[in-house]
């Protein structure tokens, strides 16, 4: 008999046809389970898992096999009718029996697996009051782009608006661009709990927050806490791209996230060798609301990639400890050197939010961001130095991978935001990004000398 990774509990039940949005008083039919739910048993004030049983999460069942095709054979009219009507014997989710775009084994695997590592507070808690229906679904797709788009699309009407931060330049511009169906963009300091509860204040049409925290590439902090306090007030929705902690740093649903998502591309693969995203939520909202969309739009992740991301995400826990360690001594070498005009490390003393991101997470990630005296231009030349094929380092976009990245956020990453907003937010000409891998500490401060001092 197959092992059981998650308890009966999380085993994701056939999706239903969306029911109507119900029109005022509670926007989503779902919200007041959910917030019953939320109070019960996904906040929660605990220590962070322990990082063995996340490591044991994390390995599961052995890995699946690779179910590389598109479509399954019934085993017979009644069987296949069945299965389109969400129904199974084998208590397996019948739609990823049916076509790889609405489901695929091997990629429900890796959904299990990563809502145990964001969730496993939540079944430990809701299996010992006895609860059959799962409290918060977990779906895999082809990016993080087309979770974000998926989510964004399956939530707005016109009219609506949503608040957010300095994010991730492509979930910027989609934002910007929903502006074409009557959807408000609007953006504010997330760093800043009594702007983000003035702007909610002044916009009774926001649905939802969109946060990164740290955000990309100023490493600033969010209060995901006290910001979904407010949402939870409001009645809109807390959305928490958590692409840049992964679940080993930070486990937002805790933290009182209603929606999480991750690029998958960065922490999760760990190795640049694929594009793939997640999204977890409220188990109702995905099951009805949510699912739909996720078939129609069809951002379906290759088999193939959901078996890379389950073999490469038992790794996760170990590779960023070590990541996290290298990034520390680093950013540690970059405070003193002289060439260097500022620094952000979210555990580095001095950092203005050290204390609340030792709050929120459990270790300060691997992302740094630096300025370089002489601003863009000597900038440029450190960043050049790594273009060279003879030392470590890539100069590339991407995050999270064992190879570290240099990069210029200006004219890369954040390219697509308007110059005055970029600046705004402390995108300056001459902020450079690195995303520590597992060189060795050693190795990378030797070369960032050597590139500093050539400035
Ligand atoms: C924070 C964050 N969210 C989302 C994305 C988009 O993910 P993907 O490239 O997998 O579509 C990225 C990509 O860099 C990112 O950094």
């Amino acid at each position: 008999m197959e092992k059981t990774l998650v308890p009966p509990l999380a085993q994701a039940q056939a999706p239903t046809v969306s029911r109507p949005v119900p029109r005022g008083g509670a926007r989503w039919d779902w919200w007041d389970w959910w917030l019953e739910r939320k109070t019960r048993w996904v906040r929660d004030p605990r220590p962070q898992m322990d990082a063995g049983v996340f490591r044991a999460l994390a390995a599961g069942t052995g890995l699946p096999a690779i179910h590389q095709k598109s479509t399954f054979a019934f085993r017979s009219v009644r069987d296949g009718a069945e299965r389109f009507l969400g129904m199974s014997k084998g208590g397996e989710r019948p739609f990823a029996r049916i076509y790889t775009r609405l489901g695929n084994p091997t990629t429900e695997y890796l959904e299990k697996v990563l809502f145990q590592l964001e969730a496993h507070h939540v079944i430990e808690k809701a299996l010992a009051e006895d609860e059959k229906e799962p409290t918060i679904g977990s779906l895999i797709f082809g990016s993080g782009m087309g979770a974000i788009s998926t989510l964004l699309l399956s939530l707005v009407k016109s009219g609506d608006a949503v608040l957010t931060g300095n994010i991730y330049g492509c979930t910027d511009s989609l934002l910007r661009n929903l502006e074409k169906f009557g959807v408000e963009a609007l953006f504010c300091n997330m760093g800043d709990v009594a702007e983000v509860k003035r702007m909610l204040e002044e916009h009774p049409n926001v649905v939802a927050v969109f946060l990164e925290s740290p955000e990309n590439p100023t490493l600033r902090l969010a209060d995901i806490e006290a910001i979904s306090r407010l949402t939870e007030a409001k009645g809109a929705l807390l959305i928490v791209d958590n692409t840049f902690c992964s679940p080993y740093l930070q486990q937002p649903f805790r933290l009182g996230a209603d929606l999480v998502i991750h690029s998958l591309t960065k922490f999760i693969n760990g190795h640049s060798t694929s594009v793939g995203g997640a999204l977890l939520g409220p188990f109702r909202f995905m099951k009805t609301d949510f699912f739909p969309w996720y078939k129609d739009i069809g951002a379906t992740p290759s088999p193939f990639d959901s078996w890379l991301n389950s073999a490469n995400i038992q790794s996760l826990a170990v590779r960023q400890e070590a990541e996290c360690e290298s990034a520390e001594e680093i950013a540690r070498f970059l405070k003193t050197h002289s060439k260097v005009e500022t620094i952000a490390w979210p555990f580095l003393e001095g950092f203005p939010q050290a204390a609340l991101a030792r709050r929120q997470m459990r270790l300060g990630g691997s992302l740094i961001s630096f300025e370089v005296k002489g601003g863009a231009q000597a900038g440029e030349k450190v960043m050049n130095y790594f273009a060279r094929k003879d030392v470590p380092m890539e100069l590339a976009v991407s995050l999270g991978s064992t190879i570290t990245y240099i990069q210029h956020p200006a004219s890369m990453t954040h390219s697509v935001v308007p110059e005055a907003d970029r600046i705004a937010r402390g995108i300056t000409p001459g902020l450079i990004r690195l995303s520590v891998g597992l060189e060795g500490a050693g190795v990378l401060i030797h070369h960032l000398d050597r590139a500093l001092k050539a400035t």
